[in-house]
């Protein structure tokens, strides 16, 4: 379809294609900013890219799902007030640029199915696919995590959103059938595989994330505070990876309630994460499930990033056959819950939570049954002949 559409609309066939999926997080919310550890996978929902260089510095742009156009020079790729979607790809395109790398100008479509504004990362699908169809076309051979951070550093100096590395991070190396374990200070990974017997149902609360940008700038500089309250007295760190609860007991005094509460959350869920890669490893879906949930209790009073919506579709999730596990996913304040479902009451269970959210708050609730899926992938990989 993404070469089609290319074909369509610039009137000559590509030469390179890309992709890049969106991501679910399993377990491990607010750490990775923290240096902490998270457990997303891929998700089977994509952003494609297909393009053919252009013998100058220009860079037509166009994007399906917007149906609008850009225009842009890799000389001075500015930030677009206008076309917000487009910061995505130019900020991708300026960290190559300024990293050293020369890129041909371009003629570029791109449009997917990632669930935009869901809390499903599909900017960092953009950035993940955008740099790897610029590896592609460009000829670069570029390390999978510098990639990731590259993408990222678009997404913190460019974009201006100040996120972790979680998303761009599963979005280039997830694997398919697999959850993604990062350790967020070292970047060391490894891939953990999910069992076939369970699914991992999201659903969609429908509400945009409002409040996400600003409340996640507070949470940032919250967990900031604790570190440097906690250095003052004498023992320096230098993020909430290396406080321990006896060092925020210690300091008590000095965080506040909120602040304190803000920092337990993180490393609370930090230990979350290590069990549940542990159980998940040695085939415990139950305690699993359990890990998730705890997750959410800390999410919602610790760390205050749920939201009514959120803790509804929790709630009812919870009630229903074969479930093992429900938590919100993401950012917060909106957006999706993730939940480990027995294969077999999947579907059962999906309909039941949206019927029941219907009931309890008059709202349409969008569920989708994801597969784990590889992180991003070039025309030379997908078997796609331009
Ligand atoms: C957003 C950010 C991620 C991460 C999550 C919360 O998705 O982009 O880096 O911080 O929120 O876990």
């Amino acid at each position: 379809m993404i070469k089609e559409a290319f074909e369509r609309i610039f009137g000559a066939a590509p030469e390179t294609v890309a992709r890049a999926p969106g991501r679910v997080n399993l377990i491990g919310e607010h750490t990775d900013y923290n240096q902490g550890f998270v457990l997303p996978a891929a998700i089977d929902r994509y952003v494609w890219f297909a393009g053919r260089r252009r013998a100058d510095r220009r860079v037509r742009l166009r994007s399906l799902d917007f149906q609008e156009g850009v225009e842009f020079d890799l000389d001075e790729p500015e930030r677009d007030g206008q076309h917000r979607w487009s910061n995505y790809v130019r900020g991708v395109a300026k960290c190559l640029e300024e990293d050293g790398h020369r890129l041909p100008g371009a003629d570029v479509v791109f449009g997917g199915d990632v669930p935009q504004e869901a809390g499903l990362s599909s900017s960092a699908a953009v950035e993940v696919a955008a740099a790897a169809f610029w590896q592609s076309l460009a000829g670069l051979k570029l390390d999978a995590v510098y990639l990731v951070r590259l993408a990222r550093r678009a997404e913190n100096e460019f974009v201006g959103v100040p996120c972790g590395i979680m998303d761009q991070f599963v979005s280039a190396l997830g694997r398919p059938d697999h959850a993604l374990f990062v350790d967020c200070g070292d970047l060391s990974y490894r891939h953990v595989p999910l069992r076939n017997d369970v699914k991992i149902v999201v659903c969609n609360s429908g509400v945009k994330r409002a409040l996400a940008k600003s409340e996640y700038e507070v949470r940032v500089e919250q967990c900031r505070e604790a570190v440097a309250q906690v250095s003052r007295l004498g023992r320096a760190v230098n993020s909430l990876r290396e406080v321990g609860l006896e060092d925020l007991e210690a300091a008590r005094g000095r965080l506040g309630n909120l602040v304190m509460r803000r920092a337990r959350h993180v490393i609370t869920e930090n230990q979350r994460v290590l069990d549940a890669v542990k159980v998940l490893q040695a085939g415990d879906l139950n305690r699993f499930g359990e890990l998730m949930n705890a997750s959410h209790e800390s999410l919602r009073s610790d760390y205050e990033v749920s939201s009514r919506e959120l803790d509804t579709l929790v709630e009812i999730a919870r009630q229903q056959p074969g479930v093992l596990g429900a938590r919100m996913t993401g950012a917060g304040f909106g957006g999706c819950t993730v939940n480990l479902v027995r294969q077999d009451a999947a579907l059962a269970f999906a309909r039941a939570v949206e019927e029941g959210y219907q009931r309890a708050l008059g709202l349409r609730a969008e569920t989708y049954v994801f597969r784990a899926s590889g992180g991003a992938l070039t025309s030379e990989v997908l078997g796609v002949r331009c």
